[in-house]
């Protein structure tokens, strides 16, 4: 068992990493239940587990109820959010009580947001299931759902009182979303580990093929990067934090061009905005043209996408950053990059002009 602080003052909590947790589950939730209901919030998809979790807070005599909704991105909308909040208010659910959020970053963002303003704010915990929710998303308090404009639009950071992780549930992931939150454990080595990058790369592929050692490690040491990063930053306003967002001003746009549909997943998009962050920064001359050949060929070995055309993107340079014109990082006017010196030696950079970034893209698909 791996118990990891995030350290925040009176908003501190743990990150526990258990093989089985959730059929241990109740050590943890039954002494926050205080003898009341539990609201579980899950997806279609998370059925299986919530039945194991339900079995043994009811093993535990703990009432539990649970709220099942539609998965996918789709549900994180004002109209899912406004029927769940009604739910857990018909449900009796007081500031003290602590809702579960069982699931991956979707159910992990909307449970969050609505804990965030249900009754001016309840406890929450997180229970992620996918690798991206249990490396990224779960830990730090960031939550939202989508506006019309643009994704993540309407949130609040609002922390859980505690995130339980179980390497297992990803015994019984599509394969597919194992390696898409994969970049986000490689992005932990890029923003300054390059230790833990060379870890990925003679490890990536026993992680991927389901390596339990491998899985625990890369988790428990993502989730302490995570950790550190979020107690140094909690609000992103040092530019500390703002690192984590390393390939996501790419991504965004491949993902923004793709309709922010499973054509192309999050993780995907982050893992070939990370290369295309690496090329640009070798491209002007800022990092060796070796390290990002290193993070290209890493993230293209473990299945992943390393710019437009391998992530099924066929869009213009000049079409992809008008995507990004519209990301919510947009500070006067300008947008701050995420570029690297070299592997694990990330920084922002606010002085890059989008219309080098277009002739980039278009040099990539050979289209200049
Ligand atoms: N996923 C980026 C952050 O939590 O700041």
């Amino acid at each position: 068992m791996n118990r990891i602080p995030v350290a925040l003052g009176d908003r501190s909590y743990d990150v526990v990493i258990e093989a089985g947790l959730l059929s241990r589950a109740a050590d943890y939730l039954a002494p926050l239940a205080r003898g009341r209901t539990t609201a579980i919030v899950t997806d279609e998809n998370v059925r299986r587990h919530l039945a194991t979790v339900q079995t043994a807070l009811s093993a535990a005599g703990v009432e539990s109820e649970a709220i099942v909704l539609p998965p996918g991105e789709s549900t994180k909308s004002w109209a899912q959010l406004e029927a769940l909040t009604d739910r857990l208010l018909a449900l009796g659910v007081e500031r003290n009580d602590h809702v579960i959020a069982l699931g991956g970053g979707v159910i992990g963002d909307l449970v969050g947001f609505a804990c965030a303003i249900l009754k001016r704010g309840c406890r929450f915990v997180q229970m992620p299931t996918t690798l991206l929710a249990q490396v990224d998303s779960s830990v730090g308090g960031k939550t939202a759902i989508n506006a019309r404009a643009g994704k993540n639009l309407i949130g609040a950071f609002h922390q859980p009182s505690l995130v339980l992780i179980d390497p297992d549930t990803l015994d019984t992931l599509p394969e597919r979303q194992v390696r898409a939150g994969y970049a986000e454990v490689v992005k932990y080595g890029l923003i300054d580990d390059p230790d833990f990058f060379t870890w990925c790369e003679e490890n990536g592929v026993r992680l991927l093929a389901g390596d339990a050692q491998a899985r625990a490690y890369a988790i428990a040491h993502s989730v302490a990067a995570k950790a550190r990063i979020v107690a140094e930053d909690e609000r992103e306003t040092s530019g500390k934090r703002a690192l984590l967002n390393l390939g996501h001003t790419f991504g965004h746009a491949l993902e923004a061009e793709a309709g922010f549909s499973d054509e192309l997943l999050h993780g995907e998009a982050v893992a070939a905005g990370m290369a295309l962050a690496f090329a640009f920064s070798a491209d002007k001359a800022l990092a060796p043209a070796e390290d990002a050949a290193r993070v290209a060929r890493h993230l293209a070995g473990s299945g992943l996408p390393v710019d437009a055309s391998s992530a099924g993107i066929t869009a213009s340079g000049q079409t992809l950053t008008a995507h990004m014109l519209h990301d919510k990082k947009m500070e006067a006017g300008t947008l701050p990059f995420l570029l690297a010196r070299g592997i694990g030696r990330t920084y922002l950079d606010r002085e890059v002009d989008l219309a080098s970034v277009a002739a980039f893209l278009d040099s990539t698909r050979g289209a200049a």
